[in-house]
């Protein structure tokens, strides 16, 4: 049957038709907002390369995230700015550091928000990489072991969930063995599985400081012309013990994140990075671009695309425009 029978747009003809067939919703259910935890007291500070989003002292931090809570969001992920660095990244697993109090501050007071850690090293290194260095190459199987303690410290806190960002070969498993080793077999973990080397992360460099010193990120993280070596990524993490798996950047990859979605059938997250934040914002500011429209056709893509969760910094805002029957 076609043209005249067939009419498409006889299901468009109003907002009501359109819900009613409508394939997928984007729910604050789903939605994680991302929050950037800086040593200090009363400190909120907006990030030059990502207007709208904040550094913030671990008190303030508690008090976003409840607000966001209040919105309808129920998971938030944490990158810290440390107070000191070296060549290690030492400050990443110390139990004192500010991450680890905003986990136990956020656990303390919003006990149903789910605390995810971002793991990773590059905040921490005095060189900026993601783990250390040797022979100027980031060593891979000394990196397994520091991000393994990290994971642990950050358990130790309260998280929920533990996010590995490195993109080292074998970091899911020493990560769920340390885990299980020390009594915490019901943390989980969502793997950064699919990470490409990507201009995108720049403004999140600035606001974290962990921009490299020397080289860049292309000997770990993925070549962005790859697919079949996402899957292949994508299954060794689901070997080692992810619990989910995420594609990064967002936009630029929504074809690796429908393949990997629908070759493994397993949770999947989005991350809508900095770069696409900052992409969005300063067009707006221009006054070039319906921002509210971009961005919820923006994170219905994902959806459409296969996504469970999504991670993005216009969370908790989208999160109150579902709440007030905005989207
Ligand atoms: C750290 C990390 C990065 C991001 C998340 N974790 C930066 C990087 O790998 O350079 C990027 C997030 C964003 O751009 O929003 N490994
Ligand atoms: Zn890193």
């Amino acid at each position: 049957m076609s043209f005249p029978t067939d009419r498409p747009r006889r299901l468009r003809r109003t907002e009501s038709l359109r819900a009613l067939v409508r394939e997928t919703r984007l729910s604050a259910d789903d939605l994680v907002q991302p929050y950037f935890v800086v040593p200090g007291e009363g400190v909120k500070q907006e990030i030059p390369s990502m207007p709208g989003q904040y550094h913030l002292s671990v008190e303030r931090l508690v008090d976003e995230a409840a607000a966001a809570r209040d919105l309808g969001i129920r998971a938030v992920i944490l990158f810290g700015l440390p107070s000191y660095k070296d060549a290690q990244g030492s400050a990443a697993w110390d139990d004192t550091a500010e991450v680890q109090q905003a986990i136990r501050a956020l656990k303390a007071r919003i006990p149903d928000l789910v605390v995810i850690s971002d793991v990773c090293l590059c905040e921490y290194t005095s060189h900026g990489h993601c783990g250390p260095i040797k022979d100027g190459e980031v060593d891979n199987d000394a990196a397994l072991e520091s991000l393994a303690r990290v994971a642990v410290s950050h358990a130790r806190a309260g998280a929920d969930v533990v996010a590995p960002s490195d993109m080292m070969d074998g970091r899911v498993g020493a990560i769920r063995r340390a885990l299980d080793e020390n009594g915490f077999a019901h943390v989980a973990v969502l793997s950064y599985a699919v990470k490409y080397a990507s201009a995108y992360y720049g403004p999140f460099r600035e606001a974290a400081d962990s921009a490299p010193q020397f080289g860049d990120r292309r000997g770990y993280q993925m070549d962005p012309a790859n697919v079949l070596e996402a899957l292949r990524e994508v299954a060794l993490d689901l070997e080692e013990g992810a619990d989910m798996v995420m594609v990064k950047p967002g936009v630029a990859y929504l074809d690796v994140l429908a393949r990997v979605k629908q070759t493994f059938q397993r949770v999947t997250a989005a991350y809508q990075v900095s770069g696409e934040y900052a992409m969005i914002q300063a067009a707006a500011a221009n006054g070039w671009i319906d921002r509210d429209r971009v961005v919820l056709e923006t994170l219905i893509g994902f959806k459409r695309a296969g996504a469970d969760l999504i991670l993005t910094y216009f969370a908790a805002e989208v999160a109150g425009w579902l709440t007030a029957g905005r989207a």
